[in-house]
């Protein structure tokens, strides 16, 4: 079946849906999503979202700390840009029915988080991207012009090489006509043609053995277009949360919110001894890479586990008013924060590289647009701020559907996409091949690929995934195409693009940090 739209969004998370939100009056938007329409990594957002609202906050702080965690590599025009549209963007987001946390007189509650030497982070409690998912699925439900089919998985963008022209990386102008997507319910691939796609994706956590993505973080946009012979750029810088909880079998981590150390937790070691002096003079509110890798420090040296973090000296109502989700999570573990020091470990987070774009979304691939966690936009350099993410998603939605608006008017379909050809593939015999395969390349990132790497480790990567690179790509081309091949075929293409580019890095830089 053959499906005509004029925009055609793929995710639906902060940055798909504050898009469709934009393009809609002017054309058909059809959005598909794999999931349940709200599952995305904005769902379990918790901190919030940075943006400069009121003295004494000014947008000059907000980007100097911006390129302070950026490591000297963020693009500075983008950060000014971003930053400075912070203020419209989330009064566009309230006006779309998002509500932050105020104070009894009236002023936005803004929480503080690691990197950032003010006040500025908006929330809902401590389920932030939960209220925000909620507002714009709403907004987008009531626009008569946009369509969501959930359950349905996109495998690849169509460019000339579907019309059988060769394509490569270096192919001047690549068009993208739309992308062939198997309908879940039906087990049908489906092709889509559309004047413009917007990907929006999100991030591939799980190519690591433990994050705090849920398991739609599979790197999937980043991979299509990779193999379109789209730019992806920026992909070393793979951020780990410091604080994710340690409970080992639970899948996706836990995340205990930088904000919680903004309130006032403390980090220990679990004989109950401070440790961050010892790495830098904001403590326990440094920069994400530096806290991760302080953690990851004092667990190796000591053979422990985990780190603690300490709530149990701040004021109990306080804290149970702005972080009631992770004050019950820990209950139900028979964790009380008011007594008992919370074990938390380090955890794959935030893909800070992904789809090169230009400041208006653009990819270099024409008709293609990327945002949100999927795109390398400049903004976040070799390590992203707290909460600046969904900052970014809704500065570049606004961005990219301007241009796309204006761009839209001079482009036709392509007519002559030929059908999806599932010619000589077959169901898998044994599906647990799949499951096995993804284990390894996760303990392959984990152990190699992980919070400090070396030249040795990142050979040993190399060699090993590409193993599994070429038994998979046979599996791939004599199998029934499902989502848990498609997802394990794009985390090993993300696995390489991670190493590849980590490998061309010469220098210890953020995230990106070799052991001397
Ligand atoms: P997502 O919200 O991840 O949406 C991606 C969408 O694409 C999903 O709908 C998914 O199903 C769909 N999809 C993926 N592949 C396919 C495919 N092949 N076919 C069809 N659909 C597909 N950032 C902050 O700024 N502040 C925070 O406080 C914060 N807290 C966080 C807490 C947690 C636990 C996590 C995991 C992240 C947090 N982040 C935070 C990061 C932030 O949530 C994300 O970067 C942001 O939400 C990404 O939005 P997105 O729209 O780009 O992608
Ligand atoms: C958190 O709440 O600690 C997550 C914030 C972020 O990832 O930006």
């Amino acid at each position: 079946m053959n499906k005509k739209t004029d925009f055609l969004i793929i995710g639906s998370g902060i940055a798909g849906l504050s898009y469709a939100l934009k393009v809609a009056p002017y054309g058909k938007v059809c959005m598909i999503t794999k999931a349940n329409e709200d599952e995305s990594n904005t769902k379990y957002a918790q901190g919030g979202i940075a943006a400069v609202m009121h003295h004494p906050d000014s947008y000059q702080k907000h980007i100097e700390d911006t390129l302070i965690a950026g490591d000297g590599i963020c693009d500075e025009e983008v950060v000014r840009m971003v930053i400075t549209e912070s203020t419209d963007r989330i009064n566009e987001l309230i006006a779309w029915g998002a509500k932050f946390d105020k104070t009894a007189t009236g002023e936005f509650d803004l929480a503080k988080e690691g990197g950032h030497s003010e006040h500025r982070i908006l929330h809902h409690k401590d389920n932030t991207g939960f209220e925000i998912e909620r507002a714009l699925l709403t907004a987008v439900h009531k626009h008569p012009n946009i369509e969501i089919l959930d359950h349905y998985f996109a495998i690849d963008v169509l460019t000339q090489h579907h019309l059988g022209h060769e394509v490569n990386s270096r192919t001047p102008d690549i068009d993208c006509y739309g992308a062939y997507v198997l309908n879940l319910r039906t087990n049908k691939t489906e092709t889509i043609l559309a004047k413009i796609v917007l990907m929006a994706t999100g991030g591939a956590g799980n190519v690591y053995s433990t994050t705090t993505n849920p398991s739609i973080a599979t790197g999937d946009g980043v991979a299509m277009v990779y193999r379109a012979k789209g730019r992806v750029e920026g992909m070393e810088f793979y951020q780990f949360h410091p604080t994710s909880l340690f409970n080992p079998g639970e899948i996706p981590s836990f995340l205990i919110s930088e904000a919680v150390r903004g309130f006032g937790g403390i980090l220990k070691t679990i004989d109950g001894e401070e440790f961050m002096q010892k790495y830098d003079e904001r403590k326990s509110l440094a920069p994400r890479d530096i806290v991760a890798r302080a953690i990851d420090n004092e667990m190796k040296i000591r053979g422990d586990d985990y780190v603690y973090l300490d709530c149990r000296h701040l004021d109990k109502d306080e804290l149970i008013k702005h972080f009631p989700n992770i004050y019950q999570k820990c209950l139900s573990l028979g964790i009380d924060m008011m007594k008992d020091y919370i074990p938390v470990v380090p955890a794959a987070h935030y893909m800070c590289g992904g789809i090169k774009v230009d400041k208006k979304g653009r990819s270099s691939i024409k008709q293609l647009y990327a945002i949100g966690e999927c795109s390398a936009t400049g903004l976040h350099g070799a390590n992203r701020l707290a909460s600046n993410s969904l900052l970014e998603a809704v500065v570049y939605a606004h961005n990219a559907a301007l241009d796309s608006i204006e761009e839209i008017k001079t482009i036709n379909f392509c007519e002559t996409i030929p059908d999806w050809n599932a010619e000589g593939t077959h169901h898998p015999e044994e599906m647990v091949l799949l499951i096995q395969t993804l284990r390894e390349v996760q303990a392959i990132m984990t152990n190699y690929v992980g919070i400090v790497r070396s030249d040795l480790r990142l050979q040993r990567a190399f060699d090993r995934l590409e193993i599994l690179y070429k038994e998979n790509e046979a599996l791939y081309l004599k199998t029934t195409i499902s989502p848990k091949l498609c997802e394990l075929r794009n985390l090993i293409n993300v696995a390489y693009i991670i190493i590849k580019h980590a490998r061309q890095r010469k220098e210890s830089r953020g995230l990106h940090y070799m052991a001397k």
